[in-house]
């Protein structure tokens, strides 16, 4: 128990963030990780995770990495926001009342902290669970809008991962039109099933690949999308590779089979490890900074429900996603680094300093 709790401590030790907030809740045996990264924009936010760790120092080496992961979020896209993130990690998924218990008294601890961190949906969590926080605290992103919430933030995400990759073939192919271009989307859920639909519109040809095949099947009747078997992602041939399911799919295991000029996609933390981002560009692969093509939930989230922006607003600043990328595409190649590299010291910029 002292290691884990020194391997814990040694975590944040090393931690570029202002604090971690920790609560351990007796009746159900959930550790709570608020991880504040930035306040130096403005309030944290960041959404709330819950899951089963393998260990509670799993989960706080999750909530810092992520919650700084905000911070870079927020600023490459212009919010007036800083970076948190909040991890409850369970014993196992709870459901029906013990999981709105659990969320109440969760909700109770985030508005102790007075709007200093704002929550929002994340994995494993929905505008359902929201709606709970709410009761408690107005500190929760994502409501349902029948409770005043701006709703699901997946469509803009999606419109924000089709504006960047029409940027990203601008930049690598010469042309951001993507009719008759390939793309394959990995993960047909709430982010995906969207981005399908505004590439078949485009004309694309898309192929898509989920562990739900029931999911791909409804595609395919909607627009004639062709199956890709998951273990088939790596070595398939196409313009464009869009990650939509799960984080760390780009590694020194799958790039060297990938067979695609451009990697833009909205699944957070694709990169299995920092040097992953040199292995892309060493194999002349232009990969969009995922904190950057992603950005279009949070500006949904924190410009419809902090900023009070129209529609017309918010879709121009989703809009601006492309013009962001094309910006870091041309400082990467002018200052020879990566993409990853070239977002970051951008996002780094605009905080005013090294700290965050
Ligand atoms: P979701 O849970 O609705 O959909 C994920 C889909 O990926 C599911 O259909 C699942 O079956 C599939 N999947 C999981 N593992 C897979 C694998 N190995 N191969 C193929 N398919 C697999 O999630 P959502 O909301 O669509 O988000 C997708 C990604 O985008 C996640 O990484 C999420 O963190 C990220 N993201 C989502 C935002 C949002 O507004 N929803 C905002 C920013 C990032
Ligand atoms: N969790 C989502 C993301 O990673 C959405 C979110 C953004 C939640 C901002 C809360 C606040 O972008």
């Amino acid at each position: 128990m002292t290691s884990s709790i020194d391997s814990a401590l040694g975590l944040v030790a090393d931690w570029s963030g202002e604090a971690l907030v920790s609560h351990h809740d007796r009746e159900t045996r959930t550790w709570m990780f608020v991880g504040i990264h930035s306040t130096r924009l403005g309030p944290a936010c960041g959404g709330t995770r819950l899951r089963v760790y393998s260990s509670p120092t799993e989960a706080v080496r999750d909530v810092l990495r992520l919650a700084e992961g905000m911070t870079l979020k927020c600023a490459a896209a212009g919010l007036p926001t800083g970076g948190g993130k909040a991890v409850l990690a369970v014993p196992a998924m709870p459901t029906g009342a013990d999981r709105r218990a659990l969320l109440l008294r969760y909700g109770r601890l985030i508005d102790t902290l007075r709007g200093t961190y704002r929550t929002g949906p994340d994995m494993n969590t929905s505008a359902v669970d929201m709606d709970v926080l709410g009761e408690v605290t107005p500190y929760a992103f994502g409501r349902s809008p029948g409770n005043g919430g701006s709703g699901s933030s997946a469509p803009d995400t999606a419109r924000g991962v089709w504006h960047g990759i029409r940027a990203s073939c601008a930049h690598a192919l010469g042309s951001p039109d993507l009719a008759g271009r390939t793309v394959l989307v990995q993960g047909a859920g709430g982010v995906g099933s969207v981005l399908v639909g505004l590439l078949a519109r485009d004309g694309a040809k898309v192929l898509v690949a989920d562990l739900a095949a029931e999911r791909v099947r409804e595609l395919e009747r909607r627009y004639g999308v062709v199956p890709v078997e998951p273990d088939d992602v790596p070595g398939t041939v196409c313009d464009v590779y869009a990650p939509c399911a799960t984080g760390a799919v780009l590694s020194a295991a799958t790039i060297p089979a990938l067979r695609c000029p451009v990697v833009a996609g909205a699944a957070n933390n694709q990169l299995a490890e920092p040097e992953d981002a040199e292995r892309l560009r060493a194999a002349g692969i232009l990969y969009a900074p995922d904190f950057v093509i992603n950005s279009g939930g949070a500006l949904h989230l924190i410009g419809t429900e902090m900023l009070g922006w129209d529609a017309a607003t918010l879709s121009a600043r989703v809009a601006g996603i492309g013009a962001t990328l094309t910006e870091i595409y041309h400082h990467a190649d002018e200052w020879g680094t990566t993409t990853e590299e070239a977002a970051e010291t951008i996002a780094r910029a605009r905080l005013g300093s090294a700290t965050a």
